[in-house]
């Protein structure tokens, strides 16, 4: 199987994930922080104080890069190290890092690609109202004009968010993530705003080409899982939809057309009201993008479920039940289906055409083992393989698809899950900071020299 000739390959990571050096240079506290330092919110309670050392350890890191041949790295800027406090005067001596990133990488023939916004919001506005704040979407936006008038004359390819059904719904909604609020109508106002921030901030993103990253799953019965040509019935059919709404066309259709699905309006109606959603906003935030970023692990599975209440993070399912896939299934507990991802491309290029995508990320986390010096992770490679051969027949299906960026370079901070669920493609030993290549990384080094599987 053999990719288009401009197909870019690449890994992908996020600042505080990897990062470490949270005191250093200046930089403010972020939510991530707080969160992380507060007990019982991360895996051993585990902080991203340290992290890969990637800040201190960032040429190693893009040597290692251009051994693996990656002609793309996916990375993101952590807003506390440029504005402190979320607002005013930038630190320089915190964009200074980046510029010494991005010179390294273009140094290496390896091309930047610079996410804004992956979760680590300046505590200072989270005690503002963070994204439950209208006043956030502004700031967002002077913050990614200042980031762009510094690195604009060098990097061509932005996003503003990553994932903001994610910052809003487990931010916000079940408390998951960082700032660990719970409140429906706190997750419906701050999903409004992150878009809203998204809108204003591509405005001033130019010249550049400019996309929205968003976790987005093809939403599946549970027999539709294994059959493809599975015809749901009419209740399971419309949780389909319903979910498909609060998922993906909450983002896509505000960003694309200017347009809520009802669906989401009436999440809104039930849990707070839509006085946030002011006149002009929608025309904010279609504001013309180039790209949409897809980060695919794993269908989302439900059923029709009477009589049940909406789940935390999903304000509007009353009476949809969350199922699990008959699948095997990562360290994680995420079920393997690497289809999953031809046919969410498939219906993405159908439903937003004028845009090109780009699979942002994807990968998984095993329990890897070191056995003298390597890492034989199998499991990992069958993974990348299958969801690769996906993308391949997306594209065949006519899909625009443009790149591969896999999740992730490096072992790093998952999140609640802390240090120990892996992703990398390079194993981390962190006690030493030692990066070891996996089976994996060396296989997607072949597939990128051969273009191909
Ligand atoms: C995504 C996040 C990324 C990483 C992967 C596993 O939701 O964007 O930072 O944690 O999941």
């Amino acid at each position: 199987m053999t990719f288009p000739e401009d197909f870019v390959w690449g890994a992908a990571t996020a600042s505080y994930q990897i990062e470490g050096a949270v005191k250093e240079d200046g930089r403010g506290q972020s939510i991530w922080d707080t969160f992380s330092h507060a007990p019982g919110n991360v895996a051993n309670g585990d902080t991203g104080d340290v992290a890969c050392d990637h800040y201190h350890r960032y040429r190693d890191d893009i040597a290692l890069m251009r051994e693996l041949r990656l002609a793309a790295y996916r990375f993101s800027i952590a807003w506390p190290r440029i504005q402190p406090d979320g607002s005013g005067p930038v630190n320089p001596r915190g964009l200074a890092f980046y510029d010494r990133l991005v010179d390294e990488l273009l140094a290496a023939g390896i091309t930047p690609y610079v996410t804004l916004y992956h979760w680590d919001l300046p505590q200072t506005l989270e005690e503002h109202g963070g994204w439950t704040s209208r006043d956030t979407a502004h700031r967002f936006a002077d913050y990614a004009e200042a980031v762009h008038a510094r690195l604009g004359d060098r990097v061509t390819d932005w996003a503003t968010l990553n994932e903001p059904w994610v910052a809003a719904y487990l931010g916000y909604g079940n408390g998951v993530h960082a700032p660990g609020r719970r409140d429906p109508a706190d997750a419906l106002r701050s999903a409004h705003h992150l878009l809203l921030g998204h809108g204003l901030a591509a405005r001033r993103l130019r010249p550049g080409t400019v996309m929205l990253v968003v976790n987005s799953s093809p939403v599946l019965t549970p027999a539709q899982v294994n059959d493809p040509a599975a015809v749901p019935g009419e209740a399971d059919a419309a949780a389909v939809e319903r979910v498909h709404a609060l998922l993906t066309r909450q983002f896509l259709d505000p960003a694309l057309y200017g347009t809520y699905p009802p669906e989401v309006l009436a999440a809104a109606e039930r849990n707070g009201g839509t006085d946030h959603i002011r006149d002009g906003d929608l025309d904010t935030i279609k504001a013309p993008i180039d790209l949409i970023g897809v980060n695919y692990y794993n269908p989302c599975v439900v059923e029709s479920g009477p009589g049940l209440p909406a789940d935390a993070a999903w304000p509007g399912s009353e009476g949809v039940r969350f199922a699990t896939a008959d699948a095997p299934t990562t360290a994680m507990g995420w079920p393997i289906v690497p289809d999953g991802l031809s046919r969410l491309l498939v219906r993405l290029s159908r439903d937003y055409p004028r845009v090109g995508l780009m699979v942002t990320e994807n990968g998984a986390a095993f329990d890897d083992v070191v056995e003298n010096g390597r890492v034989h992770d199998r499991d990992r490679v069958a993974y990348l393989d299958g969801h690769l051969r996906e993308v391949g027949r997306a594209i065949e299906a006519g899909a625009d698809l443009r790149g591969y960026l896999v999740w992730s370079l490096l072992d790093n901070f998952e999140w609640a899950e802390g240090y120990r669920r892996r992703f990398g493609i390079v194993h981390v030993d962190y006690a030493t900071q030692r990066r070891t290549p996996k089976d994996s990384a060396l296989w997607y080094r072949d597939v990128i020299v051969r273009n191909g599987l």
